[in-house]
């Protein structure tokens, strides 16, 4: 029995603390639909979700599951890359999580990518509301995730401290390369990029 939470439990912990019913949130990874699925009870009837996926796969197995919890009329299911956020969302978006990797039982050739992650990103931080946050669940390990995650730590090095507050939590006793939370929150004072 733990209580500190893994990376991604601890994702969860952050975003139910910034996001309340009738907000407009981001699941730049729907995947299997989990994240999106916390996301839309969240956000609640008043609120919304835009959920994005490059896979068929993802979108067909999330729109289900968002259909017998029949949750799916606050949920936009998009099949695009996430760096194309912008074309769809417009700003005042309260949330936006990232859990990068490839889907789970899937194609593990099909995964995030360092400079499409970092090209949405920016687009996120731009999208954000003063006052929220972007959740970050990055995955490496065996043959995979390496270069993302250090391009990623090193662009998210750069942030002007003055916009952004930025955090990264790592568990540092565990084998197998345990996934990294990183946390961005868009400070209240901020009124441009
Ligand atoms: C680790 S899974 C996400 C898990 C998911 N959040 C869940 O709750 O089940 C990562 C997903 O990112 C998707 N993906 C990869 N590149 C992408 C991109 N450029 N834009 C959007 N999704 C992408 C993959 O297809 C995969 O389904």
């Amino acid at each position: 029995m733990q209580t500190i939470k893994n990376s991604l439990g601890q994702s969860h912990q952050y975003i139910k603390t910034f996001v309340k019913e009738g907000d407009t949130v981001v699941d730049a990874t729907c995947g299997n639909g989990n994240d999106t699925i916390f996301l839309a009870q969240l956000v609640g009837k008043a609120g919304k979700v835009f959920a994005f996926d490059i896979q068929d796969r993802a979108l067909t197995k999330t729109n289900k599951k968002l259909h017998d919890l029949k949750i799916e009329n606050r949920v936009s299911l998009i099949k695009d890359g996430h760096e194309n956020m912008d074309f769809h969302v417009d700003k005042n978006i309260k949330a936006v999580m990232f859990n990068l990797g490839y889907l789970p039982g899937g194609n593990h050739n099909i995964s995030t990518k360092a400079d499409t992650t970092i090209c949405a990103l920016k687009k996120a931080m731009d999208l954000l509301v003063t006052g929220g946050i972007i959740t970050l669940v990055i995955y490496y390990g065996k043959d995979s995730g390496f270069d993302e995650k250090e391009k990623i730590l090193t662009f998210l090095e750069c942030i002007n401290q003055k916009k952004f507050i930025v955090m990264k939590t790592d568990f540092i006793n565990q084998s197998n390369c345990p996934p990294i939370l990183v946390c961005i929150e868009k400070l209240r004072n901020t009124l441009e990029i």
